[in-house]
């Protein structure tokens, strides 16, 4: 039963089986010393030792070995992102063949469109949710532009009056105009609200009217539990910098489903590092797709940052892999909600949804008190210790992650923000 109490949160942390994870992570310090609340994992994922590790590593190779370290050493760096396909496919649900790192999330997107949006005068919408990120939004733009066509022939899936998309507008959406859309591109996890969508779902209905579907899973890869292969995804693109603690820029993953692989008919943009590893160092000017999602790579990949992917995905395994991070996270952001329930329900909404099956880890809090400037809220929060994010126009994005935060910061942080409130 829940208590708004420190000792009930101390007790849930002696309780927890992964609470020794976050001694793998440095936890950025406030100017007196102590660990921050950091709660920015949707943003920015903090540093995994084991990333600084494998950085340092293959900064030693290249000291060592200089160009030899293409071929030498433990990890080589012409092979070197197969090392991390494995436990990439494990967290998205894929087939290994159907994963690849590379490049970044918006340019992957672009491939990706390349791909998978082939639009005549007939059939040539494309179908995004009204509040998309807006890169995903200028990224479709601007493909509709390349094709000749403009934004009308963008259709938007809005939110209702609680911010929250409803799969029944979808539908509806759907019925309506199926004749003309020939893409669709929605979120795994909404940016804002911390939304889950159901992307088995989705991809269903989508299938039903003979439209590829393809997921933003910026917010879902590492917070949630997908089966990209299993539900029918025709492709998926994420990045590596916010749940999955690659660092600022870090390469991106990419998912193109089995079915996609196989098919070297497909249009797409090429480069040499997609082309059949037995012939690319032939030099010949034919270029023949690997079978597989490595296909898509257009360049030799920025080791440094795969290095830290590297070591971000090695310290998921040694918490037992997603399942057991998705079952600390739902208890975590439950707390959370209990919590701020309890203490500041007449100062603050949370518009992410209350069941656990329809949100991640994230909380996004709107502030409701009358006369308070949200923003300035928010200013008062990081002086105190608490690094949040802000969104646009009134939501702090709160999100506890299951491999660092412990239920004690949250409880702090929930006092802070309390007096915060009152002050
Ligand atoms: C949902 C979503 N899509 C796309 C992007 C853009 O990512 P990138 O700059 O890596 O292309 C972000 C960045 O935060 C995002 O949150």
């Amino acid at each position: 039963m829940f208590e708004p109490t420190l000792t009930f949160a101390q007790a849930l942390d002696n309780q927890d089986p992964l609470k020794h994870m976050r001694a793998q992570f440095s936890i950025p310090k406030q100017a007196n010393g102590e660990p921050e609340y950091y709660f920015t994992g949707n943003s920015l994922g903090l540093q995994p030792q084991r990333a600084r590790e494998n950085v340092i590593q293959m900064l030693d190779a290249w000291q060592s070995y200089g160009v030899k370290g293409h071929f030498e050493g433990d990890y080589p760096w012409l092979p070197y992102h197969e090392f991390l396909t494995k436990h990439s496919a494990e967290l998205v649900g894929g087939l290994e063949e159907e994963v690849v790192m590379m490049n970044s999330l918006t340019a992957n997107l672009h491939l990706m469109m390349v791909s998978f949006y082939q639009p005549n005068q007939h059939k040539r919408k494309i179908l995004i949710e009204d509040h998309a990120f807006p890169s995903d939004h200028y990224a479709v733009c601007s493909q509709l532009k390349h094709h000749g066509f403009n934004e009308s022939d963008l259709i938007l899936w809005q939110p209702r009056e609680d911010e929250l998309l409803h799969i029944e507008d979808f539908e509806a959406l759907l019925e309506t105009n199926h004749q003309d859309i020939t893409l669709i591109l929605l979120p795994g996890v909404q940016y804002y609200t911390g939304q889950v969508l159901d992307i088995e779902k989705l991809t269903k209905i989508a299938h039903s009217y003979g439209i590829t579907i393809g997921f933003d899973l910026a917010h879902a890869a590492g917070n949630i539990e997908l089966s990209l292969h299993d539900w029918q995804v025709d492709f998926a693109c994420w990045c590596s910098y916010k749940y999955l603690n690659s660092g600022a820029g870090s390469v991106a993953g990419c998912f193109i489903h089995q079915k996609h692989c196989q098919n070297p008919a497909i249009n797409r943009f090429a480069g040499w590092w997609g082309h059949d590893k037995q012939s690319r160092f032939k030099m010949e000017n034919k270029f023949i797709p690997i079978p597989t999602a490595e296909g898509w790579q257009l360049s030799n990949p920025p080791i440094l940052s795969l290095a830290a992917i590297r070591g971000s995905l090695e310290t998921f395994a040694m918490a037992g892999g997603l399942r057991p991070l998705r079952e600390k996270s739902i208890k975590l952001t439950q707390y959370a909600v209990d919590l701020l329930t309890h203490e500041l329900s007449n100062d603050m909404k949370i518009i992410t949804p209350m069941d656990p099956q329809q949100r991640g880890c994230q909380l996004s809090l709107m502030v409701t008190k009358t006369g308070l400037d949200g923003k300035a809220l928010f200013n008062a929060l990081e002086k105190n210790g608490v690094t949040l994010d802000w969104r646009e126009p009134n939501v702090m994005r709160f999100a506890p992650v299951p491999l660092y935060n412990s239920f004690c910061d949250v409880y702090h942080f929930v006092q802070i923000l309390k007096r915060c409130l009152e002050n």
